[in-house]
């Protein structure tokens, strides 16, 4: 064997090898998890601590994708809207959702506000601009979070009068960057 196959076979070996240990394997999830031993990370957004319990990227979720999410006070989700259904469980805590309902115009425009708190939940229409805060200046805002159709596909605007047109896809999401294939783009 000439040393130029024996490198190419290495470095398909340690390939390999770095694939099993990556974060985003599907394989090897015990079935019953201890939400608590789940890692947490803010993807970059100052206040958020997120963990997809089951996603498509990390699980192979067809249908559905749930997330927990902690909001520190005064921290938001960016303004934004997805063609996905989503469900909102608060855990606890409160904050204010605004939601640009049935803004059929140019830009969002003026939002309704909603105050959100322990044991509420809201569905938010699909493809209605909306932002959830944490406007309480003490305490967390917990919620779990469940989507349709995954990998998210979110449409983000800087703020409610940036037209419909110029709200900016971010694809993948924030915790779906790590690990998406490119090869998902073809079903947006
Ligand atoms: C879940 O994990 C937490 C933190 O590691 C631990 O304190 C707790 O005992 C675990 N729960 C069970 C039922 O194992
Ligand atoms: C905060 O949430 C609790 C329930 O968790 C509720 O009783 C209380 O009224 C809320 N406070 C505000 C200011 O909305
Ligand atoms: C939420 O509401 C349900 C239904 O009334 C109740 O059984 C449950 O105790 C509530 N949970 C909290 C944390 O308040």
């Amino acid at each position: 064997m000439s040393g130029s196959v024996i490198i190419v076979l290495l470095g398909l070996l340690f390939n390999s090898i770095a694939s099993q240990a990556s974060p985003c394997s599907i394989n090897g999830f015990p079935l019953v998890r201890n939400i608590s031993d789940l890692p947490l990370d803010n993807y970059g957004r100052p206040g958020l601590s997120h963990v997809t319990l089951a996603g498509s990227v990390l699980h192979g979720m067809k249908e559905i994708e749930v997330w927990l999410q902690n909001f520190a006070p005064g921290s938001c989700t960016p303004i934004h809207r997805h063609s996905c259904e989503e469900v909102f469980v608060v855990l606890r805590g409160n904050g204010t959702l605004y939601l640009a309902a049935e803004s059929h115009g140019k830009y969002p425009g003026t939002p309704q506000a909603y105050p959100i708190f322990g044991n509420s939940t809201f569905a938010i229409p699909v493809n209605d601009a909306h932002q959830v805060c944490n406007t309480h200046n003490l305490e967390d805002l917990q919620m779990l979070v469940v989507i349709s159709r995954p990998p998210a596909k979110v449409f983000i605007y800087e703020d409610w009068l940036m037209p419909h047109t110029a709200a900016k896809l971010k694809f993948p999401y924030y915790w779906d960057e790590p690990c998406i294939q490119s090869s998902v783009k073809d079903e947006l």
